[in-house]
């Protein structure tokens, strides 16, 4: 019998799911994989545009924009709710999202830079759950069929309980009709500023993630995540049908 041997080492040149260092190091991997050359981008949370001080350009178009008018208006920079884009349909081959993930901030340590306090103001996490699913669809529109859109969050704890962001995130993708492409992990190097708790209940979260979806090239199907009859999940394809007039989700 022939043995043939893996290799489970990736060779350096490789994309890899963990990245150590800062959010400019994650998404030049993730570029490396997932930003053709040629390719237009919407950074739509633009932000201090961190996210590019590490990749070359040269080799796509990023456009920015952002809601904060000392952010967005400014030079190329567009002013924009990443919920009501000013762009065309099917005008992008990437849209990246970066929402302020942390629900009610109030001074938060990122305020100064970010805007984060201002555009999240007695936000729930479950307020910025529809602020990154609102997102995620107007993405959709501007997507090309077979486009991406990285999303970048963290999960957290509110009130003293677990909130999945990053699980949510994926059935909400999913529900809208997006794949779920990829995910990677961000392990920064910079320490993580740690709070005063006087007994700690959950490990502190010291990573982020970025999931990779992708908007297909068929844009009549989508796949739901539903209860069944014995209190599974599972997931259910419907597709829109054909006859105008009926509208909704058929299951298929
Ligand atoms: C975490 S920061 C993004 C940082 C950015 N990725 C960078 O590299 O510098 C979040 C940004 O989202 C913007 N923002 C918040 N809500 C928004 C909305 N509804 N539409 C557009 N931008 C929004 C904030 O003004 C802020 O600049």
């Amino acid at each position: 019998m022939k043995t043939e041997l893996i290799d489970t080492d990736p060779a350096p040149t490789q994309v890899v799911s963990i990245v150590t260092g800062n959010n400019a190091d994650l998404i030049s991997e993730v570029a490396r994989l997932y930003i053709p050359d040629g390719a237009r981008v919407a950074d739509v949370t633009w932000g201090k545009g961190a996210f590019w001080r590490k990749v070359d350009t040269a080799k796509f178009t990023v456009q920015g924009s952002d809601v904060a008018p000392h952010i967005g208006g400014h030079g190329d920079i567009v002013l924009a709710d990443f919920r009501e884009l000013p762009y065309a349909d099917e005008s992008f081959d990437v849209v990246v999202l970066d929402p302020p993930y942390v629900h009610n901030p109030g001074k938060h340590m990122t305020d100064a830079r970010y805007n984060n306090a201002e555009t999240t103001k007695g936000m729930s996490h479950n307020d910025i759950r529809n602020l990154y699913r609102d997102g995620m669809r107007e993405a959709m529109r501007v997507l090309r069929p077979g486009g991406r859109i990285f999303v970048k969050g963290k999960d957290e704890i509110e009130s003293g309980k677990q909130q999945w962001s990053q699980t949510e995130l994926l059935l909400d993708a999913v529900s809208l009709g997006l794949y779920g492409k990829d995910s990677f992990v961000l392990v920064p190097t910079s320490r993580t500023a740690m709070g005063r708790w006087t007994k700690q209940l959950h490990a502190r979260k010291v990573h982020s993630f970025l999931w990779v979806f992708e908007k297909p090239t068929k844009t009549d199907r989508r796949v739901f995540q539903v209860v069944d009859e014995d209190g599974y999940v599972v997931a259910r394809q419907a597709r829109r049908p054909k006859h105008k007039a009926l509208g909704g989700w058929v299951w298929v």
